[in-house]
C-alpha cells in the first residue's frame, strides 16, 4: 500500500503529539516527536552543567553535539515511543518545567537544528511517518503529502499542560505555565533559524473547542483524502 509523509506543526501544547501518535498507531506508521529531540538536547545541557543564569554555553555544546545520541524505543505498555538520551530513558525528565523553560533557547541554535533536522530526514526517508514539530512541513519535509498546522488559544493550551503536570504530581502554577507557553510561542515565531510559520499548503486546525476523539476523526479524514490524491 502507498505510504505518505505526514507533517504536523503548530504551537506548543496544542495536542499535536496526541493526535500524531494516535494516527500513527491506527495506520501503522512510525511516529516521531521532534520536540522530544530538542528537549533531550536541553536536558543534556542541564545535566552537563552547560547552563548558567539561564544561558547555554554555546561553544561547549557545539563541540559536544556529536556526543549526543537521541533515539526512540517503543514502550510495550503505553504503545508509544519513549525518548532515550545516550542510551538512558529520559521520557519523563524531558517533560518537566526545568527543560520546558530552556528548550526554546536551545532550539534556536543553528547547529542544534542542523544536527536534529539531518536525523529527522533520515528517520522519515522511507515515508510512512507521522512527524510533529514546528518546521516539519516547511524545512524537514517540504514535500510531505499531508501538512497540518495546529493551533489553540494560549489559555486552553496552558490549562492542558497544567492538567498533565498535575496528573503526574508535579508542582506548577497555572500562571507560570501560561507565561511559559506565551514565551515559547514568541521565541518559536521570532527566532532567526526556521521560525514557526504555517506552510502555504498546510491545512489549519484550531482545536480549542474540540475533544480528542473529534480531532482524531478530523485527522483520519485528512489522511484518507491525502492517500487518494
Ligand atoms: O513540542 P514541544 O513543546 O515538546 O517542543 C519543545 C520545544 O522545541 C519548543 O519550544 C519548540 C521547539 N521545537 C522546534 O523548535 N522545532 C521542532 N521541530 C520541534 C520543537
Amino acid at each position: 500500500m502507498k505510504k505518505i509523509t505526514i507533517a504536523i506543526d503548530g504551537f506548543s501544547s496544542c495536542g499535536k503529539s496526541t493526535m500524531a501518535k494516535d494516527l500513527a498507531r491506527q495506520v501503522g506508521y512510525v511516529y516521531v516527536d521532534t520536540g522530544a529531540m530538542y528537549r533531550a538536547v536541553t536536558l543534556y545541557c542541564i545535566e552537563h552543567n552547560l547552563v548558567a543564569d539561564g544561558k547555554v554555553n554555546v561553544d561547549v555544546l557545539r563541540r559536544q553535539m556529536g556526543q549526543i545520541h537521541i533515539s526512540f524505543q517503543l514502550n510495550g505498555q503505553t504503545g508509544c515511543p519513549d525518548t532515550y538520551l545516550n542510551g538512558l530513558k529520559v521520557e519523563d525528565r524531558i517533560r518537566g518545567m526545568e527543560v520546558s523553560a530552556l528548550v526554546s533557547t536551545v532550539a534556536a541554535l543553528d547547529f542544534v537544528r542542523e544536527a536534529l533536522v539531518r536525523q529527522q530526514k533520515q528517520m522519515g526517508a522511507d515515508k510512512g511517518v507521522v512527524m510533529d514539530g514546528r518546521d516539519i512541513g516547511t524545512v524537514v519535509f517540504p514535500d510531505a503529502e499531508l501538512k497540518v498546522f495546529v493551533t489553540a488559544s494560549a489559555e486552553v493550551r496552558a490549562q492542558r499542560r497544567y492538567d498533565e503536570l498535575q496528573a503526574k504530581g508535579e508542582d506548577a502554577s497555572f500562571e507560570e505555565i501560561l507565561q511559559n507557553v506565551q514565551h515559547r510561542d514568541y521565541v518559536d515565531q521570532h527566532r532567526e533559524v526556521s521560525p514557526l510559520v504555517q506552510a502555504a499548503d498546510a491545512v489549519v486546525l484550531d482545536n480549542s473547542h474540540m475533544s480528542i476523539a473529534e480531532q482524531n476523526e478530523w485527522l483520519m479524514n485528512q489522511f484518507m483524502q491525502a492517500l487518494e490524491k
